[in-house]
């Protein structure tokens, strides 16, 4: 008897579990399954891409001891984060992927320039995307020719030393000081700049249009015979890395630091861009350029692009990196 009580009074613990237990699963829906419950959260965020769903829940778990938000993965995910080996969760990733010029080949770089030199996240996006974490003269390939007058000529990219522009053209000899040539599309927009400049009192002319590679390797190698290779590669481009050769590029009327403080300099800084020039190579710039200020170098690259790059502030480098690559 006593024996059967005491079955009878477990019986019941039992029965009592149970019944809290379905209770309890019908409040909230599906508890005896976290993971439906989560399913149902990521729901609620902008940007929920439902066959990622499995992603969003691993990356979430992975990451749960780095305070990271459900809305964080979601955006982490969608932009394929999780797929990157060896790139661990940063507080600062969604940042970088919200930057205006952010480059999802160049995270990993990001991440490792972000993690190793005092920079905010704008310069982080800025300085790698112009390859300002590598150092210059490293990691070079060749320009590529495809992109006609938006071609990129630095210490990163460079020309054959056989390369010459097919369409170059005289430049006729009211528009110069020595003589030369520029690409078609270059002269066109040099003369309609500067008939439109002498109409203003300001008189343009070329004192430095194309450039052969021997002619740059010859510049070159005088400039460091008299400064030294470091100081002369401040202003001097190594032959083949000299925009010059493109036949896109100019130096007008002088290339002396003070024209900088002349009405024509003041002009082509305000105006060139309206016929298609841009400055190559400005104040503050060098740092991406890999040159100092020339306030006479001017680069052609067609209207819409130099409106937008002057709008925008921005060196031809950045430009490349967004737009062009
Ligand atoms: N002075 C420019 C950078 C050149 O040598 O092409
Ligand atoms: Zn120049």
């Amino acid at each position: 008897m006593k024996k059967a009580i005491i079955l009878l009074v477990i019986l019941n613990i039992i029965l009592v579990g149970i019944l809290i237990y379905v209770d309890n699963t019908k409040e909230n829906g599906s508890s005896a399954d976290p993971v439906s419950k989560e399913e149902n959260d990521f729901t609620k965020y902008d940007g929920y891409i439902e066959s990622k769903l499995d992603r969003y829940k691993d990356y979430y778990k992975k990451n749960s001891n780095n305070d990271i938000t459900m809305e964080e993965t979601i955006k982490l995910v969608n932009n394929d984060v999780d797929k990157l080996e060896g790139l661990e969760y940063k507080n600062y990733l969604v940042k970088l992927i919200d930057s205006k010029y952010y480059i999802s080949d160049n995270l990993l770089r990001y991440v490792d320039y972000y993690d190793n030199k005092s920079k905010n996240i704008d310069e982080v996006i800025t300085n790698v995307n112009s390859n300002i974490d590598y150092e210059f003269y490293t990691h070079t390939q060749k320009a590529d020719l495809k992109k006609g007058n938006l071609i990129l000529v630095n210490k990163f990219y460079y020309l054959d030393k056989n390369y010459e522009p097919e369409d170059l053209v005289p430049i006729d000899s009211a528009y110069t000081m020595g003589g030369g040539y520029l690409t078609e599309d270059t002269w066109k927009a040099f003369k309609e700049m500067a008939d439109v400049a002498y109409k203003e009192g300001i008189d343009l002319y070329s004192v430095s249009p194309y450039r052969s590679y021997n002619t740059q390797d010859g510049l070159y190698e005088r400039y460091a015979a008299r400064d030294g290779y470091e100081e002369a590669d401040t202003y001097s481009a190594r032959p083949g890395y000299s925009e010059h050769q493109t036949g896109l590029a100019v130096d007008i009327n002088s290339t002396d630091d003070s024209f900088a403080y002349t009405e024509e300099a003041k002009w082509l800084k305000k105006n060139a861009y309206k016929y298609g020039f841009i400055l190559r190579y400005p104040e503050g710039k060098e740092y991406i350029t890999g040159y100092q200020f020339e306030p006479w170098h001017f680069r052609y690259v067609g209207k819409d692009v130099a409106k937008k790059i002057y709008d925008e502030d921005l060196t031809f480098e950045e430009y490349y990196a967004y737009y062009v690559n």
